[in-house]
C-alpha cells in the first residue's frame, strides 16, 4: 500500500472517499473542503438526511453509498461516525481510519482510497493525526494467513491522505508512521510464525538479518558460549528441548550518544511449561511466548530511522521450554551468570529464569544505565489487567512515567502494578537465594517482577509484562486476532521523544 499526501481528492482513477462525521453533526452543512465538489457534498448531506435514523455519527457507525452521478472518480463514499467532537482523540482517529479503510477495501473492494483528515479536528495536532492515520491504515489491514488458497482480504494500491497542511510535513509524518507500523508488523510476523518454523536459531537469524540490513553490530552466542558465560538459567530451561538455545545481542551505537539503554526481550519460541506441563488449551497459543523478543527485534529494525542519540543494546535469550529427557526439574538449583542462585519450584515459570541471565548480561557486560524488559511473563498479569493492558513494574517511577506517557500517545495501554517488600518476601529462597515462584499464587505478576529485580541492581529498570496484549483472541481496530506487536510503537515514541 502506497500512502501519499494530497491537497485535493481528485485523481484520474476511480476511488472510494472516506469521510468522518462527528456525532450530532450529521445535519449541519458539511465543510469537507479540499476540493470536494459542492455536488458531492450535497450528495453526502442528502444521504445523511435519508439515513438520519440509523446513522447519528456515533463512533463506529458506518454508512456507505455511491458518489454523485456526475463525479466519475468517487465511486463510493464511506461515512464513518467519529463520536462526540469533544471526545476526539488520536485513538478515535485510529478507529475511524480502521473502519473506513476496512469498509472501502475489505467490503467494497476499492483499491484506491481517499481519506479526509483535515477538517473539524481542533484540539489535536494535525501532524500527529497524519502519523496515527498512517499507522492505523497499515496495522488495520495486516493479515497473517497460511491457508493454501487464500486471497488477501485487503488489497490497497494507494491511500491518499487529504489534508491542507504543508505537504512536506505530512510526507514526513507519513514516513514516520510507516516506519513505526513496519516495525510493529515485523514483530507481529515473528510472533505469528509457528514454533516449528521459528525456533531459537530462526529467531537468531531474524535478528541477524535486521542487524545486517540496518548496519548494526550483532553477536549471537551458541550453546558453548552460553556455557562459557555461565548462563545457568538459559541452559537449564533449554535442556528439555532438542533445539539449541541462542543468546542474541544487537548493538546500536550512534556517534553523539552518552547514555545507554538495554532492551531485553523474552524469547521462548514455544512454552510447553516443561515438566510442570501446561494443559493443552493454555499451550495452544504459546508460540506467542517470543512476544518480548519480537518487539525488541521490531524496535531495532526501525532504530536507525528514528536515530535517537542513545546507545541501545537489544538482548534476547532464546529457547524452547520443553520436557525432553534432559529437562530441568523441580527442586533443581540454577546458578545464573552473576552468581546468584534460584531453586526451581515450577518449570513453567521459565521466563524469569532465562531473563535472570539476560539482565545480568545487561548490567555486567554492557554496563547500561537503563533497562527495559519485555516479556509474556505471567498469566497473573492477564488476570489482573485483562487482555489489553500491559503491566508495568519498576524501580524508577519517573522513568516508568515517561514510558506510560508515550503509551498514551500511541494507544498501547499500560498500567502500573506494585513491587513491595511483602511481595518480594514471597520469593525468598529455601535452599537457594530465591525460589522461581511465589509462596502463594497471589500477586503473581509482581512476584515475577520481584525475581527480575534481583538482577538489575540499582540500574533504573522498567518491566513490561505483555502476556495479555501480545496475542489476542479476537480482532480489534488495529489488527486481526493473533499477534499485536506491542509495545513497539510506544518504545519508538519514547526513544524519539527523549533522545
Ligand atoms: N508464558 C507464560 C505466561 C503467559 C500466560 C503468557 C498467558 C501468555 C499468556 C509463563 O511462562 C508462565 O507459564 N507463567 C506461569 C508462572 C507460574 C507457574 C508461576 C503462569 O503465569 O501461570
Ligand atoms: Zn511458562
Ligand atoms: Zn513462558
Amino acid at each position: 500500500m502506497k500512502i501519499t499526501p494530497t491537497h485535493n481528492y481528485l485523481l484520474p482513477a476511480p476511488a472510494a472517499l472516506v469521510v468522518g462525521i462527528h456525532q450530532d453533526k450529521t445535519q449541519e452543512s458539511l465543510d469537507l473542503g479540499n476540493g470536494i465538489s459542492k455536488k458531492l457534498q450535497e450528495r453526502i448531506l442528502s444521504q445523511l438526511k435519508e439515513f438520519a435514523s440509523s446513522f447519528t455519527g456515533k463512533s463506529g457507525e458506518i454508512l456507505y453509498f455511491t458518489g454523485s452521478p456526475d463525479d466519475q472518480y468517487q465511486r463510493k463514499v464511506v461515512v464513518v461516525g467519529l463520536g462526540k467532537e469533544d471526545d476526539w482523540s488520536l485513538d478515535r482517529c485510529r478507529q475511524y481510519v480502521s473502519s473506513g479503510i476496512r469498509e472501502a477495501s475489505g467490503h467494497l473492494k476499492e483499491r484506491t482510497i481517499n481519506l479526509t483528515l483535515g477538517t473539524h479536528f481542533h484540539h489535536i495536532s494535525d501532524f500527529d493525526l497524519v502519523q496515527a492515520a498512517t499507522e492505523a491504515a497499515m496495522l488495520a489491514t495486516y493479515e497473517y494467513s497460511r491457508k493454501s488458497k487464500s486471497e488477501p482480504k485487503y488489497d490497497i494500491e494507494e491511500l491518499r491522505i487529504i489534508h491542507n497542511i504543508s505537504k512536506r510535513e505530512i510526507k514526513r509524518r507519513i514516513e514516520l508512521g510507516e516506519t513505526f507500523a513496519r516495525a510493529q508488523i515485523l514483530a507481529r510476523d515473528l510472533v505469528n510464525a509457528p514454533a516449528r518454523d521459528l525456533t531459537p536459531s530462526g529467531l537468531a537469524d531474524a535478528a541477524k538479518e535486521v542487524a545486517k540490513e540496518n548496519g548494526l553490530e550483532y553477536e549471537i552466542l551458541g550453546l558453548n558460549q552460553i556455557k562459557t558465560h555461565g548462563m545457568g538459567g538459559l541452559l537449564a530451561v533449554s535442556a528439555g528441548s532438542n533445539e539449541k538455545p541462542k543468546f542474541i545481542v544487537i548493538r546500536y551505537r550512534p556517534q553523539e550518544a552518552i547514555k545507554h539503554i538495554a532492551l531485553v526481550g523474552k524469547g521462548v519460541t514455544f512454552d510447553a511449561g516443561g515438566l510442570s506441563i501446561k494443559p493443552s488449551e493454555s499451550m495452544l497459543t504459546m508460540k506467542c511466548d517470543k512476544g518480548g523478543a519480537a518487539a525488541v527485534i521490531g524496535i531495532m529494525s526501525a532504530i536507525t530511522k528514528i536515530n535517537p542519540k542513545v546507545n541501545v543494546t537489544a538482548i534476547i535469550p532464546a529457547t524452547e521450554n520443553m520436557l525432553g529427557g534432559s529437562a530441568y526439574k523441580l527442586g533443581d538449583v540454577v546458578t545464573f551468570m552473576d552468581g546468584q542462585t534460584a531453586e526451581i519450584h515450577n518449570t513453567d515459570a521459565e521466563g524469569r529464569v532465562i531473563l535472570g541471565d539476560a539482565l545480568s548480561w545487561a548490567v555486567q557486560k554492557e554496563h547500561v544505565d537503563k533497562i527495559f524488559d519485555f516479556a509474556t511473563l505471567t498469566g497473573a498479569c492477564v488476570v489482573a489487567l485483562g487482555e489489553d493492558i500491559i503491566g508495568i513494574m519498576t524501580n524508577n517511577d519517573a522513568l516508568a512515567g515517561k514510558v506510560i506517557e508515550s503509551s498514551q500517545e500511541t494507544g498501547e495501554k499500560m498500567w502500573r502494578l506494585p513491587l513491595d517488600d511483602n511481595l518480594r518476601k514471597q520469593i525468598d529462597g529455601d535452599v537457594a537465594d530465591f525460589n522461581n515462584t511465589g509462596k502463594t499464587r497471589y500477586g503473581g505478576a509482581s512476584t515475577a517482577a520481584a525475581f527480575l529485580e534481583k538482577f538489575v541492581g540499582d540500574t533504573p529498570w522498567v518491566h513490561h509484562d505483555i502476556a495479555g496484549p501480545a496475542f489476542r483472541n479476537k480482532a480489534d481496530a488495529l489488527g486481526p486476532s493473533g499477534a499485536t506487536g506491542v509495545p513497539v510503537r510506544t518504545i519508538l515514541h519514547f526513544l524519539k521523544t527523549w533522545y
